[in-house]
C-alpha cells in the first residue's frame, strides 16, 4: 500500500515519507489541470461522497473537482437538507452512506474527532479528515507546503511566520506538525488571547510580536479571526487587530525581500490582510488554490491504492 493508513486523518499520523510521497504525486497531477482536457481514467469506476457539516469553498469543490478529474464520482450530501436535520447522529449518517459502496468518505465537522470517530464504524470507505473542529486540517498543510515548494527549493530551514487565531485554527495546527517535520524554523504570532498556552510543546517560537515573526521571514502565512468559533470577545477592536497584528506593506518590509504570502481562505480584506495584499505579487494565496486540487486528486489516488502510474 502507498499509505500505512486505510484513512487520512491528521498530519500527525503521516511520517515524513508518507508526506513525501503525496507532495510527489501531487506534483505529478498539477500538469493534469493544464490539460484542455482535464481527465484521466485513473479512479474510474470510483466514488467520493464529501460529507461536510460546516460551510466550504475551497476544500469540498477542489475534492469534488479532484475526484472527477481523475475520472471517479463525486456526490455532494447537503447536510441541511439532509436526515441530519431529524436528528440522524453522525455514525448513523456515515454507516447509511457507506451501505451505498462509496470508496472514500471526505468529511468536514465543527467537532474535533468526528472523522476519527466515523473512520472506527465505517468499515469499507476510507475517511478523509477535511477539517475537525479545531484539530486538523491535513489536505490543507499538504496544499500549502506544495506551495512553500513551488517557490522555495527546501522546507528545512526556513523562517514560516503564522500569524493570527491560532487558537481557533486547525490550519495552524496541521501546519505547524507538517512544517515542524520537515524541518522549518516556525514562528507563531498574534493576541496573547488567541495563542494557546501550551503551544510552545509544538516545537514552535511564541510571539505577541508582529515584528518578531516578520522580521527574516521567508513565508508569512495570514489566518482568519475564527468568529464562528469565538464564544467571546478576544479582541477589543478590528481597527486595533488589524493595526497590530494585520498585514500591509509596511509590515511586509521586515520580511526578507523574497518572503511569500499566504493564506487559507477565506479573507478577510482589512482584517488579517490589507485588502490589496491579496492580489500582490508575493501573494500565494490563488496558487494555495490550485494545489488543493492537485494534493486532493494525490489523496485520492495514493488511499485508493491505485497501482498504476498517476501521470497517464
Ligand atoms: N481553506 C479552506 O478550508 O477553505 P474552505 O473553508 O472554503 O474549504
Amino acid at each position: 500500500m502507498p499509505l500505512r493508513q486505510k484513512h487520512l486523518l491528521g498530519i500527525e499520523e503521516l511520517t515524513l515519507d508518507e508526506i513525501e510521497l503525496i507532495l510527489n504525486t501531487s506534483r505529478s497531477f498539477k500538469e493534469i489541470s493544464t490539460r484542455p482536457i482535464k481527465k484521466v481514467p485513473t479512479l474510474r469506476g470510483k466514488s467520493l461522497i464529501n460529507l461536510f457539516y460546516e460551510p466550504s469553498t475551497r476544500t469540498r469543490s477542489s475534492f469534488e473537482i479532484a475526484a472527477k478529474r481523475l475520472g471517479a464520482d463525486s456526490i455532494n450530501v447537503d447536510v441541511s437538507q439532509s436526515s441530519v436535520t431529524k436528528g440522524e447522529s453522525l455514525i448513523d449518517t456515515g454507516k447509511n452512506l457507506e451501505s451505498m459502496s462509496p470508496d472514500i468518505i471526505a468529511v468536514r465537522h465543527s467537532s474535533a474527532g468526528a472523522p476519527h470517530l466515523l473512520s472506527q464504524y465505517c468499515e469499507t470507505a476510507c475517511i478523509v479528515n477535511a477539517g475537525d473542529g479545531m484539530h486538523e486540517h491535513p489536505t490543507q498543510a499538504l496544499l500549502d507546503a506544495l506551495t512553500i515548494l513551488d517557490h522555495k527549493k527546501k522546507i528545512e530551514g526556513l523562517k514560516v511566520a503564522i500569524v493570527g487565531d491560532i487558537a481557533h485554527s486547525r490550519v495552524a495546527r496541521s501546519n505547524v506538525l507538517l512544517l515542524g517535520k520537515m524541518g522549518a524554523n516556525v514562528w507563531v504570532c498574534g493576541p496573547p488571547t488567541l495563542i494557546p498556552m501550551e503551544f510552545e510543546i509544538y516545537g514552535v517560537k511564541v510571539t505577541y510580536h508582529m515584528k518578531e515573526a516578520l522580521e527574516g521571514a521567508d513565508v508569512i502565512m495570514m489566518l482568519r479571526t475564527q468568529r464562528e468559533r469565538q464564544s467571546e470577545v478576544f479582541f477589543p477592536s478590528v481597527k486595533e487587530y488589524f493595526a497590530l497584528y494585520g498585514l500591509d506593506t509596511k509590515k511586509m518590509g521586515w520580511a526578507r525581500r523574497s518572503a511569500i504570502v499566504m493564506h487559507p481562505g477565506p479573507i478577510n480584506r482589512g482584517v488579517e490582510i490589507a485588502p490589496e495584499l491579496a492580489e500582490a505579487g508575493y501573494s500565494v494565496i490563488f496558487e494555495q488554490v490550485a494545489n488543493g486540487v492537485a494534493v486532493r486528486m494525490a489523496v485520492l489516488y495514493l488511499l485508493l491504492g491505485a497501482s498504476e502510474e498517476p501521470g497517464l
